[in-house]
């Protein structure tokens, strides 16, 4: 265990963590999912669902990974015995799925920026977005999110995530305060927080709407499937554990909530809340461009920032993705780093091929693995440490562990069992054609 990688700085690992945290489920899934399952509502749930249930298990994981030093696999093993084997593979396998969709999505971001830098927005941005969400181009948007996360797990904890998350962590939130200030200052700023925020209270009683909050609250805050595992893994300090915990989802809540201030006012200023309404994934590739062509020569900038902000928060998290795979091959297997990379990047670039060239796949994929799988992983998690013996020699807090044991275990079994009979309905459009 002595040549195991480790965090050069505390503040690197904590970036990092923030980084897998902060993806483009904060930029366009919440904002998204807040907007269509009654505003205010969703959010109230979201929020009490990362208050009581994920940052305890935060805490476990975090405590996990740091008591470990290993990736889930082992970890699980090593803490719950044998038996738990199963779920390190379960997650490792989880987050290989994840990425594959994952990084089409990422490649979307890379050629809407490239474009825009380079030959300014496009004239029709819906035919733009229709070109590349499925098809060639989206493969290609696919290799090139793969390639570059693959180099920079390559180059390793230190050399390449927590060099990454350094440099990129700090210009996002930046990025993203400047942009937010400016979509204040739209005329409809009001209007597009009004339709951001509105609290449909209706909604807290419908199960669609507490499902997807809070499978969408594991996925932002990358839970339920060993990412933060793998990187607590990589630290060796004594640090309070509920104090990083808490800056991590801190930090994630902070900028899924602003980037709703900023894609609505937007949206609302451009007049397109409209066209939201029965909106997926691409509206925002389409709306957000549309308006700010009609800025000129600043709107071409502004996008190219706007973009800039999807592609940083994307490649952070896609690399915490891949590094699971590639620390589970290391751990395991005594490979070297780089020919870890390069087998699970192998795998997971050919299954990415599915959603690429088809992307209802995407939504098929985020639902069962993203949500439901990871709400697996957490109630599995919340049954180890809250009802078993594990070896964690008196580490995991008490409250941590009543918590999990008498809120978290009922809240996730409900939310799974609604989730598994959600699944045929998402599923059935893609068996029908
Ligand atoms: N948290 C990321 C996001 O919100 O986009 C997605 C993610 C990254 C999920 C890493 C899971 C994970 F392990």
């Amino acid at each position: 265990m002595s040549s195991r990688e480790h965090w050069a700085s505390r503040a690197g690992f904590l970036l990092a963590a923030i980084g897998s945290a902060v993806g483009l489920g904060n930029l366009w899934g919440f904002p998204y999912k807040a907007s269509a399952n009654g505003g205010a509502a969703f959010v109230l749930v979201y929020l009490a669902v990362i208050a009581l249930v994920c940052l305890p298990l935060l805490v476990v994981e975090l405590l996990i990974g740091r008591r470990t030093g290993e990736s889930p696999v082992l970890a699980l093993a090593m803490v719950g015995g044998p038996r738990w084997r199963w779920l390190g593979y379960a997650m490792t396998l989880n987050a290989a799925v994840i990425l594959a969709f994952y990084s089409v999505v990422a490649g979307w971001t890379l050629l809407s920026a490239g474009r825009t830098l380079l030959l300014g927005l496009p004239a029709d941005p819906a035919a733009f977005f229709s070109s590349i969400s499925q098809g060639p181009l989206a493969i290609v948007g696919h290799l090139l999110a793969m390639l570059f996360t693959a180099g920079v797990i390559a180059l390793g904890v230190r050399g390449g995530i927590e060099r990454l998350s350094l440099w990129c962590m700090p210009l996002l939130f930046v990025l993203l305060v400047a942009m937010a200030i400016w979509a204040s200052t739209l005329s409809g700023a009001g209007e597009g927080y009004r339709f951001y925020l509105q609290p449909d209270l209706q909604e807290l009683l419908r199960w669609p709407t507490l499902t997807s909050a809070a499978g969408h609250a594991f996925f932002s805050l990358s839970l339920g499937l060993g990412a933060i595992i793998t990187y607590a893994s990589y630290t060796q300090g004594q640090e309070g554990l509920g104090c990083q915990a808490g800056m991590i989802a801190a930090a994630d809540t902070a900028v899924a909530l602003v980037g709703g201030l900023i894609t609505f006012p937007l949206v609302a200023h451009f007049n397109l809340l409209g066209s939201l309404s029965e909106s997926t994934v691409g509206t925002l590739f389409v709306a957000i461009p549309t308006g700010m062509a009609s800025l000129g020569g600043l709107g071409r900038w502004l996008a190219v920032a706007f973009y800039g902000v999807l592609v940083l928060a994307a490649l952070t998290s896609a690399v915490s993705l891949l590094e699971v795979s590639t620390a589970a091959f290391i751990d395991r297997l005594g490979w070297s780093r780089r020919r870890a990379t390069t087998l699970a990047v192998a795998a997971i670039t050919l299954l990415g091929l599915l959603p690429a060239s088809d992307s209802r796949w995407i939504d098929v994929l985020y639902t069962v693995f993203g949500e439901t799988g990871l709400l697996f992983g957490g109630l599995m998690l919340a049954l180890l440490v809250g009802w078993g013996q594990p070896r964690l020699e008196g580490e995991a807090p008490l409250v941590v562990r009543r918590l999990l044991r008498w809120l978290g275990t009922p809240v996730l079994l409900v939310l799974l069992v609604q989730s598994l009979l959600h699944l045929p309905q998402v599923v059935a459009p893609l068996l029908q054609s």
